[in-house]
């Protein structure tokens, strides 16, 4: 079974003072993880999707889903404290309502990058036959500027080894349960990657082409920039 993960569960404090967290805001007609969930609906690959968001939120997260897409089938669970926490509620809720077979695979992606394509989904799919996880990037442009004593810089790497990563993450989930259950507290909280905990394990992590307009909306000069995107492509 194919499984999507919609990460919603971060409360976007980077947004600044809004009245909800930014995946709920509207983006054009309708809120920016309708945008995002849609995009999932329409790929018949896909199996089943989850949405994780705050507690406090799911009753919202509900009525989002019967006034702009009413009949479909959406699973909501409750996110976590962390993004990896997040990702993991959502493997447990499947494993309880579900059950895990050893091919099962979960396609984890952020609610607030609402610009996913079908081709980025397909890739990330088809990755999973080769690998047990998949990541999403695209290019560094800008020059990368490492720095590790307070202001000065110590290191300017050659750009063409680094990436910016984006989402979907793709994952086995059963052993992505698995190597997160093995982590300590501290490997936890330094580990927020969650491709990273693949790699530490010695796995392999297939790299798919992103597009640089599969932006996550992070702050509110990105939901402009999102809007833009919106208008130029013609749609609400
Ligand atoms: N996310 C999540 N659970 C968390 C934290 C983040 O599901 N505990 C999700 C967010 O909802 C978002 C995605 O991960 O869709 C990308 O994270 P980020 O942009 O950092 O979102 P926030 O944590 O909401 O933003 P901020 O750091 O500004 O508070």
């Amino acid at each position: 079974m194919i499984y999507v993960e919609i990460l919603a569960g971060g409360k976007g404090t980077r947004m600044g003072n809004t009245d909800m967290p930014k995946q709920f805001l509207m983006l054009g007609t309708k809120p920016i993880i309708i945008h995002t969930v849609e995009q999932f609906l329409i790929n018949n690959k896909i199996s089943k999707i989850i949405v994780c968001c705050p507690k406090d939120w799911i009753s919202h997260m509900n009525d989002l889903i019967k006034k702009y897409i009413p009949n479909s089938d959406i699973d909501i669970v409750c996110g976590g404290s962390s993004r990896n926490e997040t990702i993991i509620n959502g493997c447990k809720h499947i494993k309880e309502k579900y059950g895990i077979n050893d091919d099962d695979v979960i396609v984890t992606h952020d609610a607030v990058r609402p610009f996913i394509t079908q081709r980025i989904i397909d890739e990330n799919i088809e990755a999973l036959s080769e690998c047990d996880a998949v990541d999403t990037v695209i290019p560094a442009t800008d020059t990368i500027v490492e720095s590790r004593d307070s202001g000065y810089v110590s290191n300017i790497p050659n750009r063409s080894y680094f990436m910016q990563g984006q989402t979907p993450q793709s994952f086995n989930i059963k052993k992505l349960i698995k190597y997160y259950m093995n982590l300590t507290e501290e490997q936890k909280n330094i580990l927020t990657d969650a491709c990273k905990i693949f790699i530490l394990n010695g796995d392999k992590v297939k790299i798919i082409n992103g597009e640089t307009y599969n932006i996550k909306i992070t702050t509110m000069h990105d939901l402009k920039i999102a809007n833009s995107i919106l208008m130029e492509r013609g749609k609400k």
